[in-house]
């Protein structure tokens, strides 16, 4: 169907019988979520972080992990991305992502794959959105890992639930068996696992707070460039960070860096 043979009704019918919707979008007057718990979302985060992305992306690629409904893929496509790719396990807001961008005459693919196969896509992208993803993972750092390591060229768009303290505690490089306080302050990277449900969405798995969500984009590679909001990162993928680099990679480099048991110590 043309854009054209999208009435208002036809729309209308087309969003209810795809719902329900995480994504609310204005589709030819036609909001698909308009009750949604955050309000116009996610409008009203894009809004705190729009600006910190270039404006004009023409002849770049985007890809989009857990897209949804294809917010932000149609925000990037919008702003003259060459080639948009999104990606979501569940078929269901695909499906909605799909006519989303047909109403809107908007070019962009969406697959079905999990962030755990991009390894599969044997391509890497100008820039990767990874955003209100990473907490519905039980292995949040892996996904970090193979971002890294097979997708992301250039800028990384990250954003995560965040929970606990703003705080970000400058760390030390090391740190004796005997210190323990560090620990408990409110800025050291903090990871909380949620063993049952939160917010009654029992695909939540962990929150980290924002010293957490900085810590491991570093440590999976990614130097952040800006937070224009409390839970999104602007990145760039760095050198992974050396005495790391073993562990993480372990095929394609020599044993790991381990730090050596000294006299008096477990
Ligand atoms: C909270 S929504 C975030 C949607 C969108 N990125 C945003 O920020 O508005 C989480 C999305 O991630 C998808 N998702 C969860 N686990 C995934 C996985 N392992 N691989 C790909 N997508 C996943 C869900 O299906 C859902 O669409």
């Amino acid at each position: 169907m043309s854009t054209q043979d999208w009435t208002t009704d036809r729309i209308r019918e087309r969003v209810q019988a795809l719902g329900p919707w995480f994504h609310n979008m204005d589709l030819r007057g036609v909001q698909t979520a308009p009750q949604h718990f955050l309000g116009d979302y996610p409008t009203v985060k894009w809004r705190r972080f729009q600006d910190s992305l270039p404006a004009d992306l023409s002849g770049k690629t985007v890809l989009d992990i857990g897209c949804n409904a294809g917010f932000y893929a149609m925000e990037m496509k919008r702003r003259g991305a060459a080639r948009v790719l999104g990606l979501d396990y569940d078929e269901d807001y695909l499906a909605q992502a799909r006519f989303a961008a047909e109403v809107q005459g908007l070019d962009i693919e969406f697959r079905q794959m999990s962030v755990y196969d991009v390894g599969q896509l044997g391509e890497r992208f100008d820039v990767v959105f990874f955003i209100g993803v990473l907490y519905h993972l039980r292995h949040p750092l892996l996904a970090l890992d193979l971002i890294r390591e097979h997708v992301a060229g250039g800028l990384l768009v990250f954003q995560s639930l965040q929970r606990g303290s703003n705080k970000v505690l400058p760390l030390a490089e090391d740190y004796e068996f005997w210190e323990t306080a560090v620990f408990d302050d409110p800025g050291y990277p903090k990871l909380h696992f949620i063993e049952r449900s939160y917010s009654h969405d029992n695909t939540n798995w962990w929150a980290p707070n924002a010293a957490c969500s900085a810590a491991m984009l570093r440590a999976a590679g990614f130097g952040i460039e800006s937070n224009p909001e409390d839970e999104v990162f602007i990145c760039r993928t760095a050198p992974l960070p050396d005495a790391r680099y073993g562990a993480v990679y372990p095929a394609k480099n020599a044993a790991p860096q381990r730090g050596r048991a000294k006299e008096g110590r477990p």
